[in-house]
């Protein structure tokens, strides 16, 4: 699989210092959102499948009380790798009234997802509502897009690993890299979503 990669973009060691910090910053968002508020809750919204491994490395850095509320948004079907549209799977969740919420996302690109889901969380009076991910492309449309929070930007090209998969496939590389060329052209289609 490693010999699949062309390059290594971000090595781990980077994207575990960054996700600290990202901890951080969103404590401190947060502090200033719930001051004077007794609630200590925040209920997280992750974007299934890429965001689970930056997920469940985020969550460590939080000190909150924090529920999680899993969404699936499919935008990149099978072996595509430019945004198709983004599309809701499923129901997204409820009861995010007067909830401090933040979407987690693994990259930003289009900002077809992320429009998205504020759009529809909006709809159900949050008490705030806030995004974070952990990969921005620098592209005119990724950075038009309202974030709060962002791990890195990177140069506008197709990455894989720790979480984010080319057709279903490398997400399990603790680096985050850039694919062969000959990789994309052998991969073997699988339900995508
Ligand atoms: P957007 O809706 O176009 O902003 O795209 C966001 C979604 O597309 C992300 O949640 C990813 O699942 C997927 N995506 C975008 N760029 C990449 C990439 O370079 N590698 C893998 N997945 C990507
Ligand atoms: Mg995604």
């Amino acid at each position: 699989m490693t010999g699949d990669v062309d390059r290594i973009l971000i090595p781990r060691e980077r994207i575990a210092d960054r996700i600290r910090e990202l901890g951080e910053e969103i404590s401190n968002g947060l502090a200033s959102l719930l001051k004077g508020e007794e609630e200590n809750e925040v209920v997280l919204v992750p974007v299934l499948t890429g965001s689970v491994i930056f997920l469940a490395d985020l969550i460590r850095q939080l000190p909150h009380k924090v529920r999680i509320h899993m969404v699936t948004v499919s935008s990149y079907p099978g072996r595509s790798t430019t945004s198709q549209g983004a599309g809701i799977v499923g129901r997204i969740p409820e009861d995010l009234r007067d909830k401090h919420t933040l979407i987690v996302d693994d990259i930003l690109d289009s900002g077809a997802t992320l429009r998205l889901l504020r759009a529809e969380i909006e709809r159900q009076s949050p008490r705030s509502l806030q995004a974070c991910v952990l990969l921005r492309k620098k592209t005119d449309a990724a950075m038009r897009t309202p974030c709060e929070y962002v791990g890195f930007d990177i140069p506008n090209e197709f990455v894989i690993g720790y979480g984010l998969d080319y057709d279903g496939l490398y997400r399990n590389l603790p680096d985050i890299g850039v694919l062969k060329p000959q990789a994309m052209r052998d991969a073997v289609p699988i339900n995508p979503t």
